[in-house]
C-alpha cells in the first residue's frame, strides 16, 4: 500500500495557539516516516473561515499541491497541501 488516509485533527479552542497542533503534526510525520512513508498530504477547506488553518499548514512547512474548486459547496473548494518527511 502506498497511501493511507487518516481522520481529522482538531485542537480544543481553549488550547489553540500554544504549539500543540505543530507538535501533533511533527509527531504524526515522525510516525509516518518510521512506517516507511515519505510524503504527507493534508487537506482543508478554502473558505475564509479556514484561513488560520491554511496559515498553520504553511507554517508547518507544507506547500499547496492542489485546489479543487467548489468541492465542499459553491465557493468552498478543497486545498491539498503536501510535504516530504
Ligand atoms: C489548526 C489547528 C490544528 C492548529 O493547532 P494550534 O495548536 O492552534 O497551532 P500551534 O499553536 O501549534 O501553531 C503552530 C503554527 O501555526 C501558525 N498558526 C496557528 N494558528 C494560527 C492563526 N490563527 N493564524 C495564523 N497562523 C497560525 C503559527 O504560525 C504557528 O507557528 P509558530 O510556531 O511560528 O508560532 C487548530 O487551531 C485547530 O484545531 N483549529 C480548528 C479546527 C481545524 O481547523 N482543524 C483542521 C481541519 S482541516
Amino acid at each position: 500500500m502506498s497511501a493511507r488516509h487518516s481522520g481529522r485533527g482538531t485542537i480544543a479552542p481553549t488550547q489553540q495557539g500554544r504549539g500543540l497542533g505543530k507538535a501533533l503534526v511533527a509527531r504524526t510525520e515522525g510516525a509516518i516516516r518510521a512506517a516507511g512513508g515519505r510524503r504527507v498530504y493534508i487537506e482543508t477547506a478554502s473558505r475564509p473561515q479556514y484561513a488560520p488553518t491554511q496559515a498553520f499548514y504553511l507554517g508547518c512547512g507544507y506547500r499547496q499541491e492542489a485546489f479543487l474548486p467548489d468541492f465542499y459547496a459553491a465557493g468552498d473548494g478543497k486545498l491539498i497541501y503536501g510535504k516530504a518527511v
